[in-house]
């Protein structure tokens, strides 16, 4: 459904009670880009994501199409930058039970301090119910971003909430494909080199895959359904291959 036809702003349901808010941009440069946030609707309802601050007009009117923005239980984000949590205390405001929701050391490097209020910090591992779903949350430092990177996936429909991994350029006009999105988002990798070069990567990677995801709730790009245990193998093998392997892959 789009809710704004200026910007071409949406929301669609890509798993059950799972809703994909989707906004096209243009890069400086022209290229096509875009930025999702993603809405669980439950008991305890979560968004996971608030957009950049100046997108929180967009994001709420396609957020209160679905449910009262008042509704909101709990905001996440995977680490500190401004597409995932710059409207963060725009949505505290706007939603009076809401707590922010991250990692330990997200909560207490950043959070803490830059949000209104106080962050519910997740340990590695830790699940938290929100009704009929439940979430658990994974410390994924430097995959692929920053030390207080982590992620989550909701053990209910199986959908990891990827972030930034498998980011895909263009407007990702698709809710959901089932396409190839490793190679559009390892040639993005390849152009902007946006990942960390940590070591151990690929073991977060495999133990991300051993999760046995169906979803992938992509915040750059089409969602995607499919073995996304498979696909997050094949991405640890895509950034541990040799440069030249790389290269030839690419
Ligand atoms: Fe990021
Ligand atoms: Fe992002």
């Amino acid at each position: 459904m789009v809710t704004d036809s200026q910007q071409g702003t949406r929301i669609d349901e890509i798993a059950p009670d799972i809703y994909r808010i989707h906004t096209p941009v243009q890069l400086p440069g022209g290229q096509a880009f875009s930025f999702n946030q993603y809405l669980l609707v439950d008991d305890d309802a979560l968004l996971f994501h608030t957009g950049p601050r100046k997108m929180f007009p967009l994001v709420s009117e396609a957020i209160a199409r679905v449910l009262p923005l008042q509704r909101l239980r709990w905001i996440g984000l995977s680490h500190v930058e401004a597409d995932e949590c710059g409207a963060m205390n725009e949505f505290l405001a706007a939603a009076p039970q809401a707590t922010p929701l991250c990692g330990q050391v997200a909560a207490l490097v950043s959070v803490n301090d830059l949000a209104d209020r106080p962050a519910h910090a997740l340990a590695d591992g830790e699940t938290l119910s929100l009704g009929r779903h439940a979430v658990r949350w994974f410390d994924t430092p430097h995959t692929p971003h920053g030390w207080e990177c982590g992620l989550m996936l909701d053990t209910t429909t199986r959908t990891f909430f990827c972030g930034d991994l498998f980011t895909q350029p263009g407007t990702g006009d698709l809710p959901l494909c089932e396409s190839d999105i490793l190679g559009p988002s390892e040639a993005f990798r390849q152009a902007m080199d946006y990942f960390a070069h940590a070591p151990q990567t690929a073991t977060t990677l495999q133990r991300l895959a051993d999760q046995m995801p169906h979803t992938l709730a992509c915040m750059h790009g089409s969602a995607w359904h499919g073995d996304a245990g498979a696909l997050l193998r094949a991405l640890a093998t895509r950034l541990t291959a040799p440069a030249s392997e790389a290269a030839a892959q690419g």
